[in-house]
């Protein structure tokens, strides 16, 4: 049984088997590295994600009990699957003597959805004496964009910024170091994912709303409809204000009172309507996010990188406008887009400068995975 007060020394490559349950994504992926070496990179040897995609679209949302469920089916074929891919099986069984450690989103997420991924974890670290590395998903998010999809890809700077946004979090984190955070803005209330997840519920465009969103807004005058920028001081965001706003404002349109039941709108607005929403609010959204991470740079000038991380930084307007108008004096990074939404190749990357910067692997049998947003 492994010694878990023992830092672990890796001075070869490390083969590192990742799990992601956290929300309606099941995903296992394996990466290989050195992560002595400096400026070492993982390479990412299998990235398998089932999706819930399909299941939830009937409903609008996520059922966490659904997705739960869900989970518990396709996490042991996602983990074997993930061997297979890697070529890390030998006749049709997976071989766990090429794994040195396991890592696993502990949180924050579902609850039902972490049980399966962490109890997964914890019995396959147990059962195959192998380090475990509970990883922070907000953490993997950001490590995201270290998963080079080329061989010469640069490579964040430090310090860096890092915008966090995605269906649960909003924050502006500064890393001076790998595995080393601090939170200098956060959301009051809303995260921009779940305003963009419910504004498309309003318009009746399909779950998940950011795409549908994204999709819908091609078509749209993002002048049409002027929506408030909210004054949160310092660093801090609020969206709730915004989901209000764009309520009114469908209301004000369709000349019907306030106290019209919202899922009612959508069937009265034309598809135009629809996509002048969506670009106003898109345009708004990411003014907000952006001014901020503009007034966090004026507070830290030595910032060398702008890393943006999470489900909303797939949005290609983020995308274009964080490039315009930070790109020629900061070098602005976001993930891949298949490593944009919740995957396990991000937090085995995660895991993999966990292991470089000297972290100690969790104990399988103390796994915690109380509610925190706070990133460690
Ligand atoms: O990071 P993520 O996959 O899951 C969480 O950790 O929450 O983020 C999901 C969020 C959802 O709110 C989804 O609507 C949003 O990311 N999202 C987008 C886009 N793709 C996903 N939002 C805006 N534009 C997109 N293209
Ligand atoms: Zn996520």
């Amino acid at each position: 049984m492994l010694e878990i007060s023992e830092v672990m020394c890796y001075n070869t490559e490390v083969k590192i088997l990742a799990i992601e349950s956290s929300c309606d994504e099941t995903a296992a992926a394996i990466i290989s590295g050195d992560p002595s070496s400096k400026n070492g990179k993982a390479e990412l040897l299998s990235n398998v994600v089932v999706s819930q995609i399909d299941i939830f679209k009937s409903y609008g949302g996520v059922i966490p009990e659904v997705a739960a469920r869900s989970h518990l089916e396709a996490i042991l074929p996602v983990v074997h699957q993930a061997f297979s891919e890697a070529g890390l099986t030998k006749k049709g069984q997976d071989d766990w003597s090429q794994i040195d450690a396991i890592a696993v989103t502990h949180t924050p997420g579902l609850l039902g959805s972490l049980l399966i991924g962490t109890l997964t974890a914890r019995t396959l670290a147990i059962l195959h004496d192998k380090p475990l590395y509970a990883v922070h998903h907000l953490k993997s998010h950001i490590y995201a964009n270290w998963l080079a999809v080329n061989e010469d890809e640069k490579q964040p700077q430090f310090p860096l910024l890092s915008l966090v946004v995605s269906g649960g979090h909003t924050q502006i984190i500064r890393m001076d170091e790998h595995n080393h955070f601090e939170i200098i803005g956060t959301t009051m209330d809303d995260a921009v994912g779940e305003c963009y997840d419910k504004i498309a519920k309003i318009l009746g465009l399909p779950y998940p709303g950011g795409p549908s969103i994204a999709r819908a807004a091609k078509n749209g005058d993002p002048d049409k409809y002027k929506l408030p920028i909210p004054q949160i001081k310092d660093l801090d965001f609020s969206f709730s204000g915004l989901k209000t706003a764009v309520l009114r404002a469908v209301q004000k349109e369709l000349g019907v009172p306030i106290s019209f039941p919202s899922h009612e709108l959508a069937g009265k607005l034309t598809e135009q309507q629809k996509a002048d929403f969506a670009a106003s609010f898109q345009k708004t959204a990411t003014k907000i996010l952006l001014n901020k991470l503009e007034k966090a740079l004026e507070m830290y000038p030595d910032t060398k990188s702008i890393v943006i991380a999470g489900g909303v930084s797939a949005n290609e307007d983020l995308r274009k406008t964080a490039l315009a108008k930070f790109g020629n004096k900061t070098e602005v990074f976001f993930p891949a887009l298949k490593f944009a939404g919740d995957n396990a190749a991000m937090v085995g990357a995660a895991a993999f400068y966990e292991i470089a910067s000297g972290v100690s692997p969790t104990d399988p049998y103390k796994l915690n995975i109380m509610p925190r947003s706070e990133i460690i």
